[in-house]
């Protein structure tokens, strides 16, 4: 069935967007939407997907926000962005996702500014821990991918509504991934007291949270003409999955040479192409009625995520699990 709202030459492309479409295809295509926008994204190192999307928003956008835990490597996005694009408006902002100040204090930085933020790209995510391993009573996952972006998005809410007209709906779009399959939250034993932890039901907790961010942030922010949206890029090799490749092969679930051997990894992609996914989320018009859904290979794709992870009772006491982690309460 064809979308009635947009032209059939635009359902068409969107429709033929899939594994091998890059973000500089998407962006390209969807350039009169990013035009003007201000975006923020979290997690932006040279080679991995947060920089990449940073990369090609920053062709096209009006600023560019560039996100992260060290200055050093912020500068380094910066400076590669800037020799290819001269043009781009760039600024960098500390974020350090494992420490609750350092995220107050990021917001107080982006609410100390004047312009509205039209996308929020929560796109960084903490190197998976071995080890159960807590930080202030609180598994390290759960907590830096999930609840300190949780606080952030909520602290910067202002800027974010402050880019709400009658033509344009703001974006929170936070990255998941389809190892979310691997664990539910679990809202009773997050810090996995009953010995079942591993890196991967540990990871997976985390990004089944990221998903559920959004399902409840689509309900909560509908009244304002917020719209979120949460994604799983594919598989790509990025420092963060290079990390892990030795622990695969291991496993027996990808070869020396990187490729899928079980049916639970994906088959790998190119960086663009794994960004790609989060540019679609960020300004494709054709999905502003579908607020909440889960994309994949720039797709809303409601087959492939876990019924635990887009459940609306399960991601209201997720949102109240974060407020009593982080002891305060949130709209
Ligand atoms: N690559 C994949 O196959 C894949 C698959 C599914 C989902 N994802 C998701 O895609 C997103 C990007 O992953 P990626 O593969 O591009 O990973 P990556 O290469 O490890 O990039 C992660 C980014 O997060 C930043 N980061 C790490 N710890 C942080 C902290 N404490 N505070 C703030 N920023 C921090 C990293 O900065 P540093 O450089 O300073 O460490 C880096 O910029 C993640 O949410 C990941 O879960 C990736």
């Amino acid at each position: 069935m064809l979308n009635s709202n947009f032209p059939i030459s635009r359902t068409i492309m969107v429709a033929s967007w899939n594994n091998k479409t890059t973000a500089d295809e998407v962006a390209e295509y969807l350039s009169s939407e990013i035009k003007d926008k201000n975006v923020l994204v979290t997690g932006v190192s040279l080679g991995g997907i947060g920089g990449e999307a940073a990369r090609v928003v920053a062709k096209y956008g009006n600023l560019v926000i560039l996100g992260g835990r060290n200055q050093e490597k912020l500068d380094e996005t910066a400076a590669s962005i800037k020799a290819e694009i001269p043009t781009a408006n760039l600024r960098t902002l500390i974020l350090d996702l494992t420490s609750l100040p350092s995220v107050e204090a990021a917001a107080a930085t982006v609410n100390s500014w004047t312009e509205p933020i039209h996308v929020l790209i929560n796109n960084a995510a903490v190197p998976t821990r071995k080890e159960l391993t807590l930080i202030e009573g609180v598994e390290v996952q759960f907590r830096s991918n999930f609840v300190a972006p949780f606080l952030f998005t909520n602290l910067i809410l202002g800027r974010i509504k402050a880019a709400a007209s009658a033509d344009f709906s703001p974006r929170i779009v936070n990255v998941g991934s389809s190892a979310h399959r691997f664990s539910p939250v679990r809202l009773e034993d997050y810090n996995f007291t009953d010995g079942s932890y591993n890196q991967f039901v540990g990871y997976g907790q985390s990004k089944t949270a990221d998903i559920l961010f959004s399902v409840e942030l689509a309900k909560r922010l509908a009244k304002y003409g917020i719209l979120s949206y949460s994604v799983h890029p594919g598989a790509a090799w990025t420092p963060g999955a290079l990390a892990m490749k030795p622990e695969l092969i291991k496993l027996g679930l990808i070869d020396e040479d990187g490729n899928a051997l079980s049916a639970s990894v994906d088959e790998f992609k190119s960086l663009g192409a794994a960004a790609a996914t989060h540019i679609a989320a960020a300004f494709d018009p054709s999905i502003k009625d579908q607020s909440g859904s889960y994309l994949f290979d720039c797709q809303v794709r409601k087959d492939l995520v876990a019924p635990h992870a887009i459940d609306p009772e399960i991601s209201a006491k997720l949102w109240a699990l974060a407020e009593k982690l982080l002891g305060k309460n949130f709209e």
